[in-house]
Order: C-alpha cells, then structure tokens, then sequence
C-alpha cells in the first residue's frame, strides 16, 4: 500500500467499491489508541473490516505507519482529500472527544454508529449518531443512547434508561430502571447504579462506585455508597482522564 498522502484512500476505495454495498462508506477511526484498536475489532467482527480506510490522530509523527494492519494520518488529511463517501467514528474513551468531533464536522460525510453483533436489545433501544456500543452489552425496554456515547463491554441497561450526548459508560457497568445520566459523564469501570437514579452533565462517577442518589452536574462522586468529592473543571477533567 502506497503511504502518500491520500493515495491509501483510493486504493481503500479500489478494494471496496460502491457497488460492493447500497451504502458505499470508508471509515476512518479518530484515535489509535487502545480503544481505537477496539473499534476496529467491532468492523471486523462485524465483517466490515475493509470499510476501515485508516485511523487518524493529532500530531502524528509518521503518516502512513500501520496500526493492526490500518494506516494511521494526521487528523489533518479530512482537509486535503476528497471525503466523498467517508465517515468517521471517534474512538476516544473519555468525554473529552466531544472538541475532536466538533472540530471534524462536516469535514466527512457524518459520523458513523456501530454495534457489536454480540450485543442483546430489544426493539425499543435508539443508539444515536456515532455511538459505540462494544461486546456483550444487554439493553431492554425503552433506552435512548445519545449521540456520541460510548458503552464500553458487557454493561446491563435495564428499562427507561436515558444516556446523554459524549457520555461514557466503562466496562461491567449495570445500570438500573429509570436512570437519566446527562451529556459528557463518565461512569467507571465495574459502577451500579440503582434505580431512578439522575447523574448530572459532566459528572465523573468513580470505578467500583454504587449510585443510590441523584449526582449533581460538574461533580467527582466515588465509594459505596457514592458521595460527592469535589467540583470538576475542564483542567480537572484533564487530569483524570
Ligand atoms: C476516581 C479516580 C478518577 C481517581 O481520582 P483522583 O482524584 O485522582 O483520586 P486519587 O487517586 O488521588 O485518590 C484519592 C483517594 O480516593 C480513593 N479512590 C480513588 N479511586 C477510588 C474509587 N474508584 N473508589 C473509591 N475510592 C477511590 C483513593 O484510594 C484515595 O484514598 P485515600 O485518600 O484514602 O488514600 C480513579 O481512581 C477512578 O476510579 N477512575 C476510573 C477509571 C476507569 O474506570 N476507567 C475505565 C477505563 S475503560
């Protein structure tokens, strides 16, 4: 595979051509890290494996070089190359993401969504524009996943659940009936949270933690039962993340 600029593209476009699907699409995936690695493992689980045109990242020091056999870019080739049929996904874990994707906007043609064939919903579930829903998760009745959200592998979600925008939900979470968690929250690893429960925008609730009261927005909540540490800012965000 060539790595000048771009040219990866069309030879991406060369092995999948448009009339290979209804929809003809080349993903790249914003982000090489860990959990952009992930991502790749749900289009290939979901034989969609050769849609994946590359990773892109800030500051990348060697363009073209291959991360599990896909090239990584600067995040600047969105401006240099014709993104006819390219969408993106944003395989960053934290709600931090939220900057990168505003910033990519309109630069392709959307975001895309993907959902791992593990995964076990009913019919009620709407996973919003360019959600990430990872291996072994189970959603049932009535559950909105907004925007931009990620939930990480084998969550429970039970009934009347509202997720909101840039918000993200780490592995072995279980999440109780008639919980509302707002936009940009992040919900550790191995978190309960009971039922009818609200989580505030922008709240960060610590790994292993149990929610039996509403948190505030902008607050760190840890422990069992989890309590309010402190409020976070951006700069705060950045160090915990
Ligand atoms: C809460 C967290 C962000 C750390 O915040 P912090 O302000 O840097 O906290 P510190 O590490 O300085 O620890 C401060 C105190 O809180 C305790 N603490 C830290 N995390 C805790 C948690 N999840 N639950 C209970 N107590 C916790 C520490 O033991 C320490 O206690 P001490 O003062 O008695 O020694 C981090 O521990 C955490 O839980 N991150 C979630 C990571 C995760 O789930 N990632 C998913 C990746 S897919």
């Amino acid at each position: 595979m060539s790595l000048e600029k771009g040219s990866h593209l069309e030879e991406a476009r060369r092995q999948y051509p448009s009339e290979a699907r209804e929809e003809a699409t080349l993903i790249y995936i914003i982000g090489a890290g860990g959990f952009g690695r992930e991502v790749l493992n749900i289009y290939i689980d979901l034989g969609r494996e050769e849609e994946v045109a590359g990773f892109l990242i800030e500051n990348c020091d060697s363009p073209g070089s291959p991360v599990n056999g896909k090239p990584v870019y600067d995040i600047t080739l969105l401006d240099s190359i014709d993104t006819t049929g390219v969408r993106l996904i944003c395989a960053i874990g934290t709600p931090l993401r939220k900057r990168l994707i505003e910033n990519t906007k309109g630069k392709a043609y959307g975001y895309d969504s993907v959902v791992h064939p593990s995964v076990i919903k009913s019919k009620w579930v709407a996973f919003g524009e360019g959600t990430i829903i990872c291996a072994g998760n189970i959603f049932t009745s009535q559950i909105d996943v907004g925007d931009y959200s990620i939930v990480n592998l084998s969550c429970t979600i039970g009934h009347d659940v509202q997720l909101g925008k840039y918000t993200t939900i780490s592995p072995g979470v279980n999440i109780s009936g008639r919980v509302t968690i707002g936009d940009e929250c992040f919900v550790g690893t191995g978190v309960s949270i009971i039922e009818k429960v609200t989580i505030g925008n922008r709240s960060y609730i610590g790994a292993g933690s149990v929610v039996v009261d509403d948190i505030p927005s902008d607050i760190l909540a840890l422990g069992v039962p989890a309590k309010p540490v402190r409020k976070l800012d951006l700069a705060e965000w950045k160090r915990l993340v």
